[in-house]
């Protein structure tokens, strides 16, 4: 199979061929309505997004969001994350409620009618994961990668052993905006590329690497390999998207976090 070729169908087979980096990515158009994408957005506008409060000492080009993301808190202890990730969970039940519709729902239920095993929201001690956030990215992201295995180990999702992003686009972001993803799986040699902190890596890591790049439609769910490095362009206009993250475990079950 030819990497950059993406699949457009769920099924056990292509979902396994994604985390086995056999593609770049299955893209499924119209996963929901314009309606509905109507509707998650004007309930993201009306909570209001905020900036990302970083710690990083250099500049990051601007993001918003609503929702935590275990992210920011893989060095710290869960202590400080699950009574955060109880408060963004209940946050994101409350928007649910006033839209009447729960994306999340829609992607867990999407991945379990096509997956033989358990597709389950991350847990830790009985505590729930934080497992969806939604984005404004039309400053665009810098290259990165996310593979849950190599954060410290304390965390019940370092368990698993393949990774891929999930992401539901809501509005056109006019001309730019696409995900770049490179055919290359991060590997811990790779860190001597970061130059922001955790987060950002020189283009030197994906030199002479195949890539693909991932046109934005509003509607569209979109899975891809989240270990591969990848990256978002600049955009014309605001590019709002909801997602979360799968990850594989050696039983073959799915978690979803975020
Ligand atoms: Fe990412």
């Amino acid at each position: 199979m030819n990497w950059q070729k993406s699949a457009y169908k769920t099924n056990e087979k292509t979902l396994m061929d994604l985390f086995d980096n056999k593609m770049s990515a299955i893209i499924l158009e119209n996963f929901i309505n314009d309606e509905d994408c109507q509707k998650i957005e004007e309930g993201l506008q009306q909570i209001g997004l905020k900036h990302y409060n970083y710690q990083y000492n250099i500049d990051v080009p601007e993001a918003k969001h609503i929702f935590d993301t275990h992210y920011l808190y893989e060095h710290k202890k869960p202590e400080e994350y699950f009574p955060k990730a109880k408060e963004t969970n209940l946050l994101y039940h409350a928007f649910c409620d006033t839209i009447n519709f729960d994306p999340f729902l829609k992607v867990q239920k999407h991945l379990s009618n096509n997956w033989t095993k358990p597709v389950q929201i991350a847990k830790q001690n009985n505590n729930d994961y934080t497992h969806v956030i939604a984005r404004e990215l039309q400053s665009s992201a810098l290259l990165h990668a996310d593979f849950a295995q190599f954060i410290p180990k304390h965390w019940s999702i370092s368990e698993i052993i393949a990774q891929y992003a999930w992401n539901i686009y809501l509005t056109d972001p006019g001309i730019g905006g696409e995900c770049v993803v490179y055919n290359k799986l991060w590997e811990k040699e790779d860190d001597q590329y970061i130059y922001k902190q955790t987060y950002g890596y020189d283009e030197k890591v994906v030199e002479g690497k195949e890539s693909t790049q991932i046109a934005i439609k509003p509607g569209s769910l979109v899975f891809f390999n989240s270990r591969n490095f990848h990256k978002v362009n600049k955009s014309q206009k605001m590019r709002l998207s909801i997602g979360g993250h799968v990850g594989l475990t050696s039983a073959g079950n799915l978690l979803m976090w975020v």
